[in-house]
């Protein structure tokens, strides 16, 4: 595995592999790599003949009072976990690589609507530095398909959304959310849980799982299944930020008519924040 921290030096080799008509797949990561990040690489690698990651730890998307200095960095480790998993090209640039001497000024990317719902409601701005990093790596790496989990689904809806309207042709594949043997999806911020918040933490799984039960029996009175939902989560001990049912296209909250659902979640454990979902397609109520 070659790893790199110019963008001009991994842009070179890029080009000689594509010249040499490989097809490049593309991993964005901000590190401290988990089973989670693996399983998008292993999916990269069997539809891919190159394999790009990158670990950037992105300022813009962090709020000012957000984790962005004790986000977990380890980069050796990371270096070492990707190269026996068989990444080709590691990609690790510092951040005036990425957006020069004034970040402040550079051109941001905005995907309206779909960023300020959800997680974009909860964490102002956070999506605009999503949107904004992920274009300038798909732009700089020009990869065949770019990889992103499925945990983050707000992100990979954004994504799609941005590479359709900025006419690029990378394809974008979502990949399916990586679980601990209890339920509680793979995240580093899973690192922050004290011992008794990571016993409660798979009830987010475990509430999002009883939620799609009552569904799949025929309920579909979709705010009440939510707000018992959000009660039961308050129990278990969670500040809920939020819980609903959505249509899994465009986060609108789902009505009788939609057939493919999303349930979004996400709450505190102290100070962690952990988001998950779940999807299901149901036979719809035909519109009167
Ligand atoms: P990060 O949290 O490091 O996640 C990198 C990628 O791994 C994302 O696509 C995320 O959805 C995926 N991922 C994380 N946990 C997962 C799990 N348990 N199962 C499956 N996939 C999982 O998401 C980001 O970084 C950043 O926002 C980024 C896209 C890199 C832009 O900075």
């Amino acid at each position: 595995m070659r790893s790199v921290s110019r963008i001009s030096e991994a842009r070179a080799v890029l080009a000689q592999r594509r010249q040499q008509g490989r097809r490049i797949g593309l991993v964005p990561t901000m590190g401290n790599i988990h089973a989670g990040h693996l399983a998008l690489l292993e999916r990269c690698r069997e539809e891919c003949d190159y394999s790009v990651v990158t670990i950037f730890v992105n300022p813009l998307q962090f709020g000012p009072r957000e984790d962005f200095s004790d986000y977990p960095r380890t980069l050796q480790r990371d270096r070492e976990v990707l190269s026996g998993h068989g990444c080709d090209l590691l990609l690790h640039p510092s951040t005036e690589e990425v957006y020069g001497k004034s970040p402040e000024l550079s051109t941001r990317v905005h995907v309206p609507e779909l960023s300020e719902r959800y997680c974009g409601a909860s964490r102002p701005g956070h999506f605009d530095g999503v949107t904004t990093v992920v274009a300038r790596l798909l732009n700089f790496a020009q990869p065949d398909k770019a990889y992103f989990g499925l945990k983050d689904y707000q992100q990979f809806l954004l994504v799609r959304r941005l590479v359709a309207d900025l006419c690029m042709t990378t394809g974008i594949v979502g990949v399916e959310t990586v679980r601990e043997a209890d339920g509680l999806a793979m995240s580093s911020r899973n690192g922050y849980l004290s011992e008794s918040e990571r016993e409660s933490a798979p009830k987010l799984y475990r509430g999002l799982r009883g939620i799609a039960d009552k569904i799949a029996e025929g309920e579909r009175d979709y705010p009440l299944i939510a707000s018992s939902g959000r009660e039961r989560l308050a129990a278990a001990g969670f500040e809920v930020d939020y819980l609903d049912i959505c249509n899994a296209h465009t986060l609108r909250k789902a009505t009788a008519e939609d057939s493919e659902l999303i349930i979004l979640a996400a709450g505190y454990l102290g100070n962690t924040r952990l988001i998950d979902n779940l999807h299901l397609a149901i036979d719809p109520v035909p519109a009167a």
